[in-house]
């Protein structure tokens, strides 16, 4: 491996409330109030991701109570006939804001708590991403409606009754579609587990090991959100696809320690030919680290990667895995380094093709930079959120530049998997689950060795 690779700066730490308390850095990513710093200094014309964050989350509440205004404007329209008039616009304004803002503080320290409150919570945050979403379509149906009028009015003539009725049905067009598809992400849109064939390009591969038949999930958020008996019907999935190795990319339990044995002992039903491997992710410390890997290592035969590597026979060539251990802090963080990957690199015979498992995608730039030839990861869970559109635009990409899919650097491919569970909230849009069914294969222009 290239070991020129100098280590800039150590691991910068950071506050990691984010999945914590919020979930995902959304349009309502309203957790980076939950105290977190940011002790990196960035220079002018470079924003941290924490500040980055708290602008996302101010703007999202500006946005959430313009939403919710638009919508209580479209039932006066529908009910009364008419709109708001300036001084009842600036009452339901100022009722509006003060109701979310007293409801953003009641709801931040009660994610995590049980029962009523729990559900009170995490029922108003789901409720007020309805409201955003349904909002921004409402405005913009109400734009394109009020363009049609103008075009339309320079040839026939159109009444205000004939405005308010279009006002009126496009409105409700657009709350119908919002809080729909908001109602779908929370229902089904979350529940979808999508096996993704990917195919990853090594340099110089041996022949054998393109055979390879590579599992990864990652993200499991076991807990709450995702029960051991839920989990049962993911593992026989993945365990249906006769993989030769299983890779687990870090955030196996979700914050709840009463989870992680019944969690392991069903991890423990996972089978390859070569052996299932993890790393632990920022949730994993949050649970308990030393918990998870002694219960792991009692309850199945999973093999814990702490900052450490394993040489495996295959076909009587040798693949790499390592691991490298996710020290739960500075969630928010781009462009990591670790003096651990290096020592790893350095450790690692240069000549030999080496899969990295590393649960944050920030640390790309240096494993590529070290030689590595795949990073897999998660931690981003593509945002659980996204536009349409071949670059599946999503929240996540306040915190990584890489959020989901394949991505290439210098010699190393790297993997960002959308997780199998849900953080925070339990709602996903057109980001489904993901088991990666993985093979390597000869870089084009590369000699495959025989
Ligand atoms: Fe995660």
């Amino acid at each position: 491996m290239d070991r020129g690779c100098s280590l800039g700066s150590p691991i910068v730490g950071l506050d990691s409330r984010y999945l914590l308390a919020g979930g995902w850095a959304g349009p309502c990513g309203w957790a980076l109030r939950a105290g977190m710093s940011d002790p990196r200094s960035f220079s002018a014309h470079e924003r941290s991701p924490v500040k980055s964050i708290q602008l996302a989350t101010r703007l999202a509440l500006l946005l959430l109570i313009g939403g919710e205004l638009l919508m209580v404007q479209w039932a006066s329209l529908a009910s009364r006939g008419s709109g708001l008039t300036v001084s009842e616009g600036v009452v339901f304004a100022g009722l509006v804001g003060v109701l979310n803002l007293v409801a953003f503080s009641l709801a931040r320290p009660r994610i995590r708590a049980q029962g009523l409150a729990l559900v009170l919570a995490r029922g108003w945050i789901l409720g007020s991403v309805a409201a955003l979403f349904t909002g921004l379509g409402l405005a913009l149906a109400w734009v394109m409606l009020g363009v049609l009028v103008v075009v339309a009015r320079s040839g026939v003539e159109v009444s205000p009754e004939q405005i308010r009725v279009g006002l009126v049905v496009t409105g409700g067009l657009a709350l119908l579609m919002g809080f729909g598809a908001s109602l779908w992400g929370f229902t089904w849109g979350q529940r979808r587990v999508r096996i993704d064939r990917v195919d990853l390009p090594v340099t110089g591969l041996p022949v054998a090991l393109s055979d390879l038949n590579l599992v990864q999930i990652s993200d499991l958020h076991i807990g709450p959100l995702l029960p051991p008996e839920e989990l049962r019907g993911m593992v026989d999935r993945v365990n249906a696809l006769g993989a030769d190795l299983v890779l687990i990319t870090g955030d196996v339990f979700d914050f709840d320690p009463a989870y992680v044995e019944a969690g392991c002992r069903e991890l423990g039903r996972l089978s390859a030919t070569h052996g299932v491997f993890a790393v632990l992710g920022n949730h994993d410390v949050y649970t308990g680290a030393e918990q998870v890997v002694a219960s792991l290592r009692a309850n199945s035969a999973i093999r814990v990667l702490r900052d450490e590597w394993e040489r495996l026979d295959v076909g009587g060539e040798s693949l790499c895995i390592a691991g490298l251990e996710d020290r739960g802090v500075g969630w928010t963080e781009r462009d990591s380094e670790s003096t651990e990957l290096e020592r790893l690199a350095q450790e690692i015979p240069e000549s030999l093709p080496t899969v990295l498992l590393v649960h944050r995608p920030a640390f790309f730039a240096q494993a590529a930079a070290l030689g590595f030839d795949v990073a897999l990861t998660g931690h981003t869970h593509g945002g659980q959120l996204s536009l349409p559109g071949l670059k599946h635009h999503n929240p996540s990409r306040l915190v990584s530049r890489w959020t989901r899919g394949r991505f290439e650097q210098g010699g190393c491919v790297l993997y960002v998997n959308r997780g199998l569970g849900v953080a925070g909230l339990p709602l996903r849009f057109n980001c489904p689950r993901e088991i990666s069914w993985i093979r390597l294969v000869p870089r084009e222009g590369s000699e495959a060795l025989p």
